[in-house]
Parts: C-alpha cells; sequence; structure tokens
C-alpha cells in the first residue's frame, strides 16, 4: 500500500464508479420547457449576488415589496428580501382565483381503489383555508408567531391545515404521520405548541389505521417534557364516523368538522407577515443528539420552492403534477403543498403505499388523472421494479417530466425508470438537496442539459458549491472526492435550528468558517455533511453522508457505489452495504441483498455479487459476508436502515426499531446471522 493510500483524508472516497453515458432531452420536452435559456446561469453568476435572486422572490405577489436583497448582519442567519411583507396562503390560493378559480389545486386519491377521488378547486381551497382559518383563530385563540404541530395522514386536510395555519402566520411543525405519538410528543415539546392537530385514522396496505391512539401517547410525552397541551383537534377520515377506539377527551379534544359548523362563509385576512418571519418548522435527525428543528422563513422559503418548481419541475398551471412523497417530509412541503400551488398546479396527493393492492397502481392513477410530470424516491422506484418491472408498459400514460430525490439513485435503477416508467421521453432530473435547504442544490436544468444516470448535475442557479479537502482546500474538477459544501447564502436555507442556534453554527458552519466574528458571507460556507465529486463536465455526484463511507484499508469506499454492483447481478433488486470492523483492514464490508420476486437466491448469487464487487470496484472492497434476506430494514419514509444492519452485523444490540415500517424483518435478518440468542447476550 502507498503512502498515499493512508493518507486518504475523512470524506475522500475512493471512487470507482464508471462514467455514465449521457441522455438528452426530448425536443417535444424542450420545446414547452420553461427554462430553456442558457443565460440564466450568468445572471445567478457570483458576480451578480445576491441581486440575482429577485427573479424568483418576483415570482411571488408581496404586501409590500423589500428593500434589502440580502442581509448579512445576524450571520450565518441570513435575512432575505428584508422589509417585505407576505403572506404565504395568500399567495397560493387568493391570488390564483380570479385566472383559475375552477381549476383543480389538489386531487386527492384515496388508498382504497372503489372510494371516489376528491377534487378540491382552487374557489373551493379558499373556502376551506378560510373557513379553518376562522377555527384555529376563534376556537385556539392563535396568533401569528405562535407553534402549531400537525401529525396527519395524506389527505387533503393536511395542506389545508397547513394553509390555515400561514394565513395567521402561526408556525406550522408537520410530523410524518408514520412517526410515533412519542417522537411526536417530542417535537411538540421542542416546539412549544399548546395545540396538536391530528386525524382519527387513515388506510394504510389495505387497513385502516387506528391513529388518533398516538394522539394521547404524543400529549403524555409533551407534558412529561414540560410542554402542556390545550387543544387537540382532530379531524375525521370518513364523513360523521369516528374511527378510532379511543375516548375523546373531554375540554381537551374537539371534532374538526363540529368547530366547522360555527364558521361557514368566514374569511379571514391573510396576516402579512414579514419576510423573514418563520413559516414552519420541519424537523430532521442529525448523527446524534435529539432531532432538529429547521426553522424555514416566509419569504425566501416560497420565493425558492416557487422558482425552483417552476424552472426545475417545469410545472405549467395546465400540468397535472404528482409528487408521490409524503407531505410530512421536506419534500412534501416544498414540492406537494408550496412550490407547485405557489404556481397555480394540479397537485395530485395519493393517501397511500404505492405498491397497494400492487405494483400498477402508480401508473393506473397516472392514466386516470393524465399526470404528466412525476416526482418520487429512488427508493420507491427500487420497490416498484422489484415488484413489477413490466407494470408501467401495461397503461396508457405519459411523463413529460420525472424526478428522483432523496438518495443517490444506482444507473441500473435510473436506466429502468427513464426506459419504463418514462418510456424513453421523459426529461429525468436528479435532485440534491436537504431539509435544511428549502429546495434543491443540484439538478440538471431539464430542458438545458443532457441527464447523467447516477449524477445530480450541476448546481442549482444561483447555488455555488465547492468541495473541500479536510483542511479546506478546493478539490478541483476532476478530482477526488470531499466534502461538498456550498459557498453563499441562497433564499431557501433554514434559518437556524428552533431554539438552538449554537448547534446551527456548529453543526453547519463552523468547520470552514474563516472568522466567526464575520458579517461577510464569504467567510461562511454552508457545509453540507455529504460527500460529492465533480466530474469534468460539471456534474456532481453525490456520494451520500460523510458519515456513511466505509474505510477499508484506507480506502474510503462509498456505500453507493458498492451498492451499485451488487444491483448489476441479475436476481438482486436492493442491496444494503455496512461496514464490518476488522482487526487487518479497519473495515470491510457486509452485503445484504434482497431478490426480485421470484429468483431463487444461494450461492450462485452471493458469488455473482462478490465478482461484480471485485470486477468493478477491486478485490479491496471484497465483502466479508453476503446475506440474503427477505427484506431490508426500513424506516416509513422508505430508506433502508443501514444502522440497524451494520449492528446486526458487528453483534451489536440493534436498538429501537419500533418506528421502522417493518419491525418483524429486523428479527429475523438477526436470527440469519448472529443465530438464535446472540441477541440476549449482545443486549446485556
Ligand atoms: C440527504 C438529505 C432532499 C429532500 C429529501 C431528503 C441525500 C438527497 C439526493 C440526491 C444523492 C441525495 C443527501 C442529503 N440526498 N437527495 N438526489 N442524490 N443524495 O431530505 O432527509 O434532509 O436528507 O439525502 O445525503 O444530505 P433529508
Amino acid at each position: 500500500m502507498s503512502d498515499q493510500d493512508l493518507n486518504v483524508t475523512e470524506a475522500q472516497i475512493a471512487v470507482h464508479w464508471q462514467e455514465e453515458n449521457k441522455f438528452q432531452p426530448a425536443a417535444s420536452f424542450i420545446a414547452q420547457a420553461n427554462m430553456t435559456d442558457p443565460n440564466i446561469y450568468k445572471r445567478f453568476s457570483l458576480d451578480n449576488f445576491p441581486e440575482c435572486f429577485k427573479e424568483y422572490a418576483d415570482l411571488l405577489d408581496w404586501e409590500q415589496y423589500w428593500h434589502t436583497t440580502l442581509d448579512t448582519s445576524d450571520a450565518p442567519s441570513w435575512k432575505w428580501f428584508v422589509g417585505g411583507k407576505i403572506n404565504a396562503s395568500y399567495n397560493c390560493v387568493d391570488r390564483h382565483l380570479e385566472e383559475h378559480r375552477n381549476k383543480a389545486a389538489i386531487i386527492w386519491v384515496p388508498e382504497p381503489e372503489d372510494e371516489p377521488h376528491v377534487v378540491i378547486t382552487y374557489q373551493e381551497l379558499y373556502v376551506r383555508v378560510n373557513e379553518f382559518a376562522a377555527v384555529l383563530r376563534d376556537s385556539c385563540g392563535l396568533k401569528a408567531g405562535d407553534r402549531v404541530t400537525i401529525h396527519m395522514p395524506m389527505v387533503p386536510e393536511l395542506p389545508i391545515t397547513m394553509l390555515a395555519l400561514a394565513r395567521l402566520g402561526v408556525i406550522h411543525s408537520v410530523v410524518f404521520g408514520g412517526f410515533s405519538g412519542k417522537a411526536c410528543g417530542e417535537r411538540i415539546a421542542d416546539s412549544g405548541s399548546k395545540v396538536l392537530i391530528t386525524m382519527d385514522g387513515y388506510n394504510r396496505n389495505g387497513t385502516m389505521l387506528d391513529h388518533r391512539r398516538k394522539a394521547d401517547e404524543a400529549v403524555e410525552t409533551a407534558k412529561a417534557e414540560g410542554q402542556d397541551v390545550e387543544k387537540v383537534l382532530i379531524w375525521r377520515r370518513m364523513r360523521g364516523e369516528y374511527v378510532s377506539e379511543k375516548k375523546m377527551v373531554k375540554g381537551r379534544d374537539y371534532f374538526v368538522d363540529e368547530l366547522l359548523q360555527k364558521q361557514k362563509g368566514v374569511r379571514v385576512e391573510p396576516v402579512a407577515m414579514n419576510a423573514e418571519d418563520p413559516l414552519f418548522l420541519m424537523y430532521t435527525s442529525g448523527t446524534t443528539g435529539k432531532p432538529k428543528g429547521c426553522q424555514h422563513s416566509t419569504g425566501g422559503y416560497l420565493a425558492y420552492a416557487a422558482g425552483t418548481s417552476k424552472f426545475v419541475q417545469d410545472i405549467h398551471p395546465e400540468d397535472v403534477y404528482w409528487c408521490m412523497a409524503d407531505i410530512g417530509w421536506i419534500t412534501g412541503h416544498s414540492y406537494i403543498v408550496y412550490g407547485p400551488l405557489a404556481l397555480a398546479a394540479t397537485s395530485v396527493m395519493y393517501e397511500g403505499v404505492p405498491g397497494f393492492p400492487d405494483a400498477g397502481r402508480p401508473w393506473r392513477i397516472a392514466e386516470q388523472l393524465n399526470v404528466n410530470i412525476f416526482h418520487t424516491a429512488p427508493t420507491t422506484v427500487r420497490m416498484l421494479r422489484k415488484a413489477g418491472p413490466a407494470e408501467p408498459a401495461k397503461y396508457n400514460f405519459k411523463f413529460k417530466h420525472m424526478t428522483t430525490v432523496g438518495e443517490p439513485i444506482e444507473p441500473e435503477v435510473w436506466r429502468w425508470y427513464y426506459h419504463e416508467v418514462g418510456k424513453g421521453e421523459a426529461a429525468i432530473v436528479d435532485t440534491w438537496w436537504q431539509t435544511e435547504t428549502g429546495g434543491f442544490l443540484c439538478s440538471t436544468m431539464p430542458a438545458l442539459h443532457a441527464m447523467k444516470p447516477g449524477s445530480a448535475g450541476p448546481a442549482m442557479p444561483g447555488i455555488h458549491p465547492v468541495i473541500y479537502d479536510e483542511d479546506g482546500n478546493p478539490v478541483p474538477p476532476g478530482g477526488t472526492a470531499g466534502n461538498i459544501c456550498i459557498q453563499n447564502p441562497w433564499p431557501g436555507a433554514f434559518q437556524t435550528i428552533w431554539g438552538d442556534q449554537d448547534r446551527f453554527v456548529r453543526t453547519y458552519y463552523e468547520k470552514y468558517n474563516k472568522d466567526p466574528e464575520s458579517k461577510d458571507w464569504r467567510d461562511w460556507p454552508y457545509f453540507t455533511g455529504d460527500a460529492a465529486v465533480l466530474a469534468t463536465d460539471g456534474y456532481y455526484r453525490i456520494l451520500g453522508r460523510v458519515d456513511d463511507v466505509i474505510n477499508v484499508a484506507g480506502h474510503r469506499l462509498g456505500t453507493k457505489e458498492l451498492e451499485s454492483a451488487c444491483l448489476l447481478v441479475d436476481a438482486v433488486a436492493e442491496a444494503a452495504v455496512v461496514p464490518v470492523a476488522d482487526e487487518i483492514k479497519g473495515r470491510v464490508p457486509d452485503i445484504y441483498v434482497a431478490l426480485k420476486p421470484g429468483k431463487r437466491g444461494g450461492k450462485r448469487v452471493q458469488d455473482g455479487v462478490v465478482e461484480s464487487i471485485e470486477t468493478t470496484i477491486g478485490k479491496i472492497a471484497r465483502p466479508n459476508n453476503v446475506w440474503i434476506v427477505p427484506d431490508m430494514p426500513k424506516t416509513r419514509s422508505g430508506k433502508i436502515m443501514r444502522r440497524v444492519l451494520a449492528s446486526i452485523s458487528n453483534g451489536r444490540d440493534v436498538g429501537d426499531v419500533t418506528t421502522l415500517a417493518n419491525p418483524d424483518v429486523v428479527e429475523e435478518i438477526r436470527v440469519m446471522v448472529q443465530g438464535e440468542g446472540h441477541g440476549e447476550e449482545a443486549i446485556g
């Protein structure tokens, strides 16, 4: 081993992924695209920073126009469009009435296939948002600056609730419906919410879940942490029916439909908020410590969500746009609710799981509703490919545009998405961003750039990334992997961690900060925590979190490139790689694979995986074990829990897995790897 191998720095990864061939967007897509002017990158160059972002702010209606584009006096909590007054609810609803009153704002698809869709026009949305805002004001006494926690499934009442709160300037904190009552309670306490808004039940995978029962646990947890919840508002999933077993708590719990009776026809003036007032909190997990409440602004966030929706999602008012994600995540906030509705689009919402009752469901919905823009995560694409590779071809739908978001996509999977789902015609954008960033950081501009499977593409207009090595030296294009940072502020960036400014500065800005006293944004590169490589063509390939890196004998291997190699084996549908402690090499990879339906496992598959890794990456990456598992342990949002697998491989206790989508599979895998009984030893 050479000296150089031993000196590889923390974020560097030996990159063995081959260069992929590019795909050109279709001429028919380009002909109708919102953004076809390559000069946009000049307009948004650092020379024109920060004034360039006026272009995004001007997509909105301001109650009072702003005077200062960027105020850096509170560095690194940047203030955008200072002096401006604006209301998000007004921008997503009221301002569209004149032209689009009768247009569908939201089309909701319930999970049971025989339950009719619900279509909410902009006029209807306006009425419902106003009446519910009146409930929040009159029955709960809520006012601008208060926080309210929302724990709801994917129903139209969720965006209605968000927009009603935004109308009053109340800060919403949406907790993913699949999270436990305890997780919800912790977030209630952290945000200081006195009101919880929930729903009695919802459909998931063919059953009506009792969601209301989580509310009691949430309220108890919050109380134990010192936060009293005064009111719990409960939407009912089925008209006039209460589907929960739990009793209503007198004086605390209220059915929303009953409160609404008193507010028929009431209109509530949208409250003009300062551009930099918070619109919402979105909790996300860090490597350690409690969840971080990412605080997003009203004006900057909405401008960034609208601008990126227009240019990258290519949304026109006449499009039917479907982002198959959950509003409980930032993707749903920016690209189901705020971005599309700010542009007067029709936004489709789906209640249930993508594979219910079968893997053709999403394509049936697309056909029925004539969806032409589709947006989802690689994990869902992998699942649909695994369960029904030939399904998309059976349905008559046509996407002009598709998105992938949330994790790197393996080129193999990308190609299935392109050829089978996109039918070789849809432009694909691979959008890299984070809860913290409000909107996209890197993506191709769909009519301007070729697509490269596995690469997010160039930076967005006005986003200026830099890859630093551990010492803060910029890595040139074509160089090694390093820590990808953003040199400049942008309007979508979160403002702080709710209640923890120190942690905010420490986590995101300290690493490459040049002077903690500086008020100059140039001294405050934003640390994303992701490792990336920049190719000579200007495309970024995101390798994953810095902590997703496996160090084998001084070589940093991206878990994703190993997993990608596994997927080249025909029978393999999903792969997860975790590091196992090894005396000599430091770490060696352990590999978990799940097979496509009907495929048989056994030694041939295991050997195939080892061989594929050896040939695409090298013997250095040779795995310790290849485990063939029935399914991967996954979060409810579909992310493979590599941490759980790593614990199993390293003989450790798996910890609390109750919030996973499939906790039972964990025990099955543990027994397979550790053998019976081993678990108790590890726990004890
Ligand atoms: C992390 C952020 C983006 C909203 C949903 C997830 C990874 C995200 C990509 C992509 C490769 C990606 C990064 C990032 N990630 N998008 N297109 N290619 N990696 O938000 O839960 O805050 O996760 O997801 O590692 O840091 P999040």
